[in-house]
């Protein structure tokens, strides 16, 4: 029988997952959600093209609780507890892209709704993706399994922003282009969303080496433009936020144990006095053995590929759909409860290589 999934958000990433969800013979897609009303009550192929599927988006939650579904790929891009919690009790497993990546390290208010709702639900919840999700979590844990010590872990993302199609995102709420005041941690919602996201992928890892840390902290560095210029979703002036760095580091002792550092930018003049990792995510494990790698991910190695700009930069919201459509038959059949990336067996594609 096919697990019956239900996709909820069909921006960059969800468009991409129900595309792959469509083609799948072990999974059955039962109800789309979309935010916008004006695309309520039309045909999912309006979207991913083919014949008319009879399956019509909704932007309703009790819609959507009311549907017969094993399984729910949360990927929104305004993330609310309260649905993730309704959509757990009524018996759904959901993957949020998101947020949830830990959410044992949530408030306690906050982390005893969901328990609550897994339990009555009898389902689970899971958060994975490329960054929070495989870079921040599934690849250092894997690396773990090889250390005999371990007295550092760092994991990095240098990205360049000025690529990246989705502009809402970009400019209004990440703020480049923005003064720096509109941009700082304390006057910007969106980036302290994004520091609990960061956060929980420290607290993931310290639990997997069973560390309490007494503390995380962020340091915010924003680099203001010298010039204006355009980037895809739009213009930088003069003197707005063209770079953000964002350090966090758990700490024991006083000693900083693992640390998160997003070297993020637009234009062409990387931060002088920033670190210099090459592009994409490098995670460095000092120790016994020290160990590092890089990872990156692109629409193609092959010189002849024909892939665009675009092509490369979407391969990112593709490795963020995969990790959680692959997931779906671990998370349906795990036990009810919030689940983490080092408890999770290897997310793996069903007949990758179309034999
Ligand atoms: N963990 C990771 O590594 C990772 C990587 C990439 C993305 N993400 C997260 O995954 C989610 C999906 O990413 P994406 O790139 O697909 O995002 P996106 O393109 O911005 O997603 C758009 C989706 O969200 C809906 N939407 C628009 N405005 C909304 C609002 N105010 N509230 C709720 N939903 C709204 C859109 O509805 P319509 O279709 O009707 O316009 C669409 O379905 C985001 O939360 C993103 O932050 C995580």
């Amino acid at each position: 029988m096919a697990i019956r999934v239900i996709q909820w958000g069909t921006g960059l990433v969800g468009a991409e997952s129900l595309r792959v969800l469509l083609r799948r013979d072990d999974l059955e897609v039962v109800g789309v959600w979309r935010h916008s009303a004006n695309q309520v009550g039309r045909d999912i192929a309006s979207l991913t093209g083919g014949p008319d599927t009879g399956i019509r988006f909704t932007n309703s939650l009790q819609e959507i609780v009311a549907i017969d579904a094993d399984c729910v790929l949360y990927m929104p891009r305004r993330a609310h507890i309260d649905e993730v919690v309704a959509l757990l009790a009524s018996g759904k497993n959901v993957i949020c892209t998101p947020f949830a990546f830990f959410a044992k390290s949530w408030p306690e208010a906050d982390y005893s709704r969901i328990e609550k709702a897994c339990a009555a639900g009898s389902s689970t919840l899971y958060g994975t993706g490329l960054n929070p999700g495989f870079a921040g979590m599934i690849q250092p844990a894997a690396l773990l399994g090889m250390s005999n010590r371990v007295d550092h872990i760092r994991i990095e993302e240098r990205a360049n922003w000025s690529f990246y199609g989705n502009a809402e995102i970009t400019l209004e709420l990440m703020k480049f282009g923005s003064p720096a005041e509109e941009a700082a941690l304390e006057n910007n919602p969106f980036v302290q969303f994004n520091d609990q996201i960061f956060k929980e992928q420290i607290s993931m890892l310290a639990d997997a080496l069973k560390i309490a840390l007494d503390e995380i902290t962020t340091d915010q560095d924003l680099v203001l433009s010298e010039s204006s210029f355009d980037i895809r979703s739009g213009h930088i002036a003069a003197q707005t936020v063209c770079g953000q760095r964002y350090h966090w580091r758990g700490w024991k002792n006083g000693r900083s144990l693992i640390e998160i550092d997003a070297l993020w930018n637009v234009g062409e003049d990387y931060p002088t006095h920033w670190p210099k990792p090459r592009d994409g995510w490098t995670v460095s494990i000092e120790g016994s053995p020290s160990m590092q790698t890089h990872f990156v991910t692109l629409a193609s190695f092959r010189p002849d590929s024909g892939a665009t700009l675009d092509d490369h930069v979407h391969s990112a919201d593709i490795a963020t759909a995969m990790l959680a459509v692959n997931s779906i038959p671990q998370v349906v059949s795990a036990a009810a409860g919030v689940i983490a990336a080092h408890q999770m067996p290897l997310a793996i594609p069903n007949r990758p290589f179309n034999e």
